[in-house]
């Protein structure tokens, strides 16, 4: 991937460095600042936004301020009443979508589909850009590994290759490709860098790794959006190895800017810059801005700790003018990249369009079908036969549940519930919730459960509630909230021999042993977005194929936690014969689903591993009845002298269309390599079903 190159700023960068040379303090702190508008709140407000401060030039950048007709007033103050002028830069948390509300990233990351994920964001620019934002704090690329840590929901999953591929189509789909595009808007790689390995899973806890875990799992993402050319990066809430991200001079200044060669803007996360007073490395607000600062972070949002912290840090010698001119200019530059200068008003002007939006809902339908992951279909479940169906469960009926934790401006009442997917694909069906999806109340769960002698087949629509998973979500219990295991476990008895399909929505693998042994077909909905209930529609009626996999391993247990297919060998690998071997005595050591499972209604067989130039190929055979789409992965293992490498390595994936009885090949590139390595191509990581050839 090219690196988008900088554009010369000859002329331009005269007109920055004369605005900077005009600057008061005060004005130049402001470039550094972003205040939230109370519009959206996603925090403390610290700051209460004033007018009067935009006025005065005290305040260059804002979140949560967005739709054209605000925005246009806000920027109007910046623009006409400010001494020098200078634009205002929007940023929101636009993370799957804005108005129309695409699946949760996991759930997208499971398409393996870099042109999907570069439609969806292309799409939410559009939106966003129509709605006077200019930067969107997405893509979120941290690995995760742990899904009791509730924001997995908005990240890749547990491998870095995966999280490099989606960097780089997100950058794309984000920032077109020029920023001065009226529709591209400015993408944040975020949180840089390891927060996916707090501590237990708990939001907001310590991260500790070796260099080597954080260069080979944790980094990649982040270097694959550098050269995708990310406008801006924020630094994770975290600390790592002791030096928390905001204060991180080695991993920002030393790491991403100088290794990596970012020259874009670091935003801090919300409040993190105050919040280095309790990371107990700052005693007060002018040593907090004066770490931040020196580590490299441009913009401080929501701290108000540059306003307030950094004219002390400069009485006291703690921080440099230099550096402060050169996190505005790097901030004045961003603005220009996006054109404001220009015309301040252009992301807005033009109100969005009733086929434009049409055309952007059939994409949120084609991707949430694309992103359910069909676990298991015991005796062909799925798709649905004919005949009457009992829909049971707290998440049929729960339209805004469907949007998951970051809905950016999508609205509950402009999603699809299963229940309205349901009824407009025609399908017979009856419904009872049963219980709710928290709480203790399971005195419905009689009258759902009669539901089953009624129909032909069961639809069961079980999980967390949208608020479980994302930010300040972390869980230890992974089981079903409230007494939805009940319901499931009394529905699964009445059944008797009918078919029960569960519906799991969630933000992250739910623990569910007991309920995956139980469902004749099980189904991981993640959330879906805006067309939840059409997209499920079309998969269980078989309109369409499911084809999305699972990118993180499924555990069985929460014991195993975290369980991914990268891990490096044992001394003593599992040997069901030798007791001293690496396993646990009362769980099984592989995960229930293993990373990139996922079922289609096809029957595909692979053979004929070979490797040419061109890469790595098979033979592929849809023996099935129906057409589908499969996805494969090449994995590697390599050995090194004197290092332990991971037992699998994902290094590419591809897809295959085929009719069925149709035949195919695929083939994926295979990157070069030194020494040797052995190479595997399969439909998941599961080894079992992998093919192999050592070169
Ligand atoms: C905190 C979150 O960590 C970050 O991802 C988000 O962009 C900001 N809040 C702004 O809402």
């Amino acid at each position: 991937m090219q690196k988008t190159a900088m554009p010369v700023y000859t002329g331009r960068m005269s007109h920055i460095d004369k605005l900077i040379a005009d600057m008061t303090l005060a004005e130049k702190i402001g470039q550094m600042t972003m205040t939230a508008s109370d519009y959206a709140v996603t925090g403390p407000v610290i700051t209460p936004v004033s007018e009067d401060s935009i006025r005065a030039g005290v305040i260059g950048n804002m979140l949560n301020l967005y739709g054209a007709e605000h925005v246009q007033r806000i920027q109007k103050i910046a623009v006409e009443e400010s001494r020098l002028h200078i634009p205002l830069l929007l940023g929101y948390d636009v993370i799957h979508g804005h108005r129309t509300v695409f699946p949760i990233p996991l759930a997208e990351a499971g398409m393996f589909d870099p042109a999907a994920w570069e439609a969806t964001a292309r799409a939410a620019a559009q939106e966003a850009t129509a709605d006077g934002l200019h930067l969107a704090f997405s893509p979120m690329l941290d690995v995760a590994r742990d899904p009791r840590w509730g924001r997995i929901a908005e990240g890749p999953g547990e491998d870095p290759f995966l999280g490099a591929a989606i960097a780089r189509a997100k950058v794309r789909g984000y920032q077109n490709l020029s920023l001065s595009d009226v529709g591209a808007i400015a993408a944040c790689a975020k949180h840089y860098v390891g927060y996916g390995a707090v501590t237990a899973g708990r939001e907001y806890a310590s991260t500790d790794m070796s260099a080597g875990m954080l260069e080979e799992v944790y980094l990649p993402p982040f270097r694959a959006a550098v050269e995708a050319g990310v406008a801006s990066v924020m630094p994770a809430f975290t600390d790592l190895n002791g030096v928390p991200m905001t204060a991180n001079r080695a991993l920002l200044r030393g790491t991403l800017r100088g290794d990596m060669g970012f020259d874009g803007v670091i935003v801090s996360d919300y409040n993190a810059i105050a919040e280095l007073i309790n990371h107990g490395v700052a005693d007060d607000l002018a040593e907090a801005a004066a770490l931040a600062l020196k580590a490299g972070v441009d913009i401080d949002m929501m701290a108000d700790a540059y306003r307030r912290g950094l004219p002390v840090a400069l009485e006291r010698g703690l921080a440099s003018m230099a550096d402060i001119d050169d996190a505005v200019r790097r901030v004045l530059v961003l603005k220009e990249r996006l054109d404001l200068f220009a015309d301040p008003y252009r992301r807005g002007r033009t109100p969005d369009t009733a086929d434009a939006l049409a055309r952007r809902r059939a994409l949120a339908r084609d991707v949430a079908a694309r992103a359910l992951v069909l676990l298991k279909n015991r005796n062909n479940a799925l798709p649905l036969g004919r005949g009457r169906l009992a829909v049971i469960g707290p998440l049929a009926d729960a339209a805004g549940e469907m949007r998951g934790p970051w809905w950016g401006a999508g609205r509950p009442e402009d999603c699809v519930s299963v229940l309205t997917g349901l009824r407009q694909a025609g399908l017979d069906f009856r419904f009872a919730p049963g219980v709710q999806i928290e709480g203790a109340d399971a005195s419905h769960i009689a009258e759902a459960e009669a539901l089953c002698d009624e129909v032909d087949a069961v639809l069961l629509c079980l999980g967390e509630a949208a608020t479980m998973s994302g930010e300040a979500a972390s869980r230890a219990h992974l089981g079903l909230p409230g007494v939805q295991q009940q319901l499931a476990d009394a529905v699964l008895a009445r059944a008797k021999g009918k078919p029960v399909i569960v519906l799991l929505f969630s933000g992250r693998p739910l623990v569910v042993p007991e309920l995956a042994a139980g469902a004749d077909a099980l189904v991981a909905a993640w959330f879906p977005g805006s067309e939840a209930g059409n997209a499920i529609a079309d998969v269980l009626t078989g309109r369409a194929s499911p084809s999305g996999k699972t990118p993180i391993s499924w555990p069985r247990a929460m014991g195993q936690i975290p369980v991914f297919f990268g891990q490096r060998p044992s001394g003593r690998p599992f040997n069901p014969n030798d007791h001293y071997t690496s396993h646990y005595s009362d769980v099984d050591n592989a995960p229930l689903f293993p990373f990139g499972h996922g079922l289609t209604y096809g029957a595909f067989e692979i053979a004929s591993l070979r490797v040419t130039d061109e890469g790595a190929t098979v033979d592929v055979a849809n023996t099935g009845a129906r057409a589908a789409q499969e996805t494969l992965f090449l994995f590697t293992r390599q050995t090194r002298p004197g290092v332990t490498r991971p037992v699998l390595e994902l290094k590419g994936f591809a897809k295959i269309a085929l009719e069925p009885s149709a035949r195919g090949t695929v083939t994926i590139p295979l990157p070069a390599s030194t020494g040797p390595r052995t190479v595997f191509v399969g439909p998941s990581a599961d080894p079992a079903r992998l093919l192999s050839l050592a070169l």
